[in-house]
């Protein structure tokens, strides 16, 4: 079984898919490590942000496995990967490696902003996680001064809604819903509800299959 949860920034996408992973045994990739490690790659190497293939070749090669969490995590890395993920060729290079990790024997989650629609337009379940503005903003917030980020919430919403519009508007693979996908607004959900919904979800798919 395949399961693409695709959603905006802080909406709790990566949680439900961490969660539905751990639940049905199935192996996870988040994939906006992959943009966020092309991201940080080429801020190290000194390669400039909108240099298509200079930043294709970083892709292409990349090891996503070299970065820990924590400098991926950074508002900084955040905003790389997205001015990066708007680039066909950047696109392009990371493509395979997803679709290879989705269609292995054991199926799997994967999660982002283009699963449903281009990676696997062939899901057995979709997903769409949302939640207003303000609440994304806060919830972001908060996780990065936890980390120990000085960043006001003002800064963190204008940073956020840069970066949805971004990745709304961009030319190829924009975030959107997949027509076929089920729509979880968790601005009112604790995470247990939230992941209850997804599994309600993925159990009535798996009923339909069997
Ligand atoms: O989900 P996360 O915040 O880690 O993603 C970072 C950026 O990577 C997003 O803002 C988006 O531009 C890009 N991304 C993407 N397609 C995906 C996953 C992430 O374009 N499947």
């Amino acid at each position: 079984m395949i399961i693409a949860i695709d959603g905006t920034l802080a909406s709790g996408k990566g949680t439900i898919a961490t969660r539905l992973a751990a639940h049905y045994a199935l192996p996870h990739m988040d994939t906006g490590r992959l943009y966020r490690a092309t991201g940080v790659a080429a801020i190290q190497a000194g390669v400039a942000l909108d240099d298509a293939d200079g930043l294709a070749e970083l892709a292409s090669r990349l090891d996503p496995g070299i970065y820990n969490e924590a400098e991926l995590r950074t508002a900084e890395a955040g905003i790389a990967a997205s001015k990066v993920a708007a680039l066909l060729p950047v696109r392009a290079a990371l493509l395979e490696l997803q679709r290879a990790f989705a269609h292995q024997a054991t199926g799997a989650v994967l999660d982002g902003r283009d699963i449903g629609t281009i990676v696997c337009p062939d899901a057995d379940v979709k997903l769409w996680v949302d939640a207003d503005v303000e609440t994304r903003a806060t919830r972001r917030h908060r996780e990065l001064a936890t980390a120990g980020d000085t960043i006001t919430l003002d800064e963190v919403l204008r940073q956020l809604e840069e970066r949805d519009s971004r990745d709304r508007d961009r030319k190829d693979a924009p975030m959107k819903m997949a027509a076929d996908a089920v729509l979880i607004d968790t601005t009112h959900l604790t995470i247990d509800a939230a992941v209850e919904k997804a599994r309600a979800v993925v159990d009535a798919a798996k009923a339909r299959q069997e």
